[in-house]
């Protein structure tokens, strides 16, 4: 009677999961964004959210917007289409070298260096703000010689 009685609960749970396995399958999900089709450098399953903080921490550091390095069409309303997968841009390219750059820096040399107490630097480190990070000495504020 027991045995019977929990092959019946069993059944009954695989049916109820099963309709929701379909049932989550089945949901339309318009506002999901689309997965990244052309990732390079960063891991290609990172989700849509860590993709877009790295994006805008890459916008805030060099003082641009998306469009500096992603090929934008305006549409008619005002606002752009961009197709964020294509590589047309040669500052895109230019940044995942700058990726790539900046995790060598912190990886190679920077990890072995200094006891392992130096902090990692990041794009804002040079750019400050600036797509060309160019500083000269001499337009550094003058300090007291010790
Ligand atoms: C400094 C250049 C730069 C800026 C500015 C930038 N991106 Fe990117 N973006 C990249 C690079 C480089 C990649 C590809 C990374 C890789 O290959 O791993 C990328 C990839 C992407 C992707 C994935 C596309 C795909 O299908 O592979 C999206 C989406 C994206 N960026 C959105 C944005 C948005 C939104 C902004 C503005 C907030 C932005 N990006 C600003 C350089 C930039
Ligand atoms: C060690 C300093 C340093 C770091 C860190 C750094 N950059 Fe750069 N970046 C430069 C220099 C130097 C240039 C060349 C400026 C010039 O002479 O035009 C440059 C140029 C660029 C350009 C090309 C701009 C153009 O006009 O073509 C892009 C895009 C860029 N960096 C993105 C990044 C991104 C994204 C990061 C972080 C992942 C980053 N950089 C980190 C030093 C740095």
């Amino acid at each position: 009677m027991k045995f019977h009685l929990n092959k019946k609960v069993i059944a009954f749970a695989l049916v109820v999961s099963t309709l929701f396995m379909l049932q989550s399958f089945s949901e339309a999900r318009p506002d999901e964004p689309e997965p990244p089709k052309n990732l390079k450098v960063l891991p290609k399953n990172i989700s849509h959210d860590d993709l877009i903080k790295v994006m805008r921490e890459f916008t805030a550091s060099l003082g641009v917007k998306c469009i500096a390095c992603h090929v934008g069409t305006p549409t008619a309303d005002g606002k752009m289409d961009f197709d964020f997968a294509s590589d047309a841009k040669p500052e895109k390219e230019t940044a995942r070298h700058m990726m790539k750059m900046v995790t060598a820096i912190n990886g190679k040399y920077l990890k072995k260096i200094g006891g392992g107490h130096f902090e990692e630097i990041s794009c804002v480190t040079c750019h400050r703000g600036n797509v060309k990070p160019m500083v000269s000495v001499d337009s550094l504020p003058k300090q007291e010689k010790h």
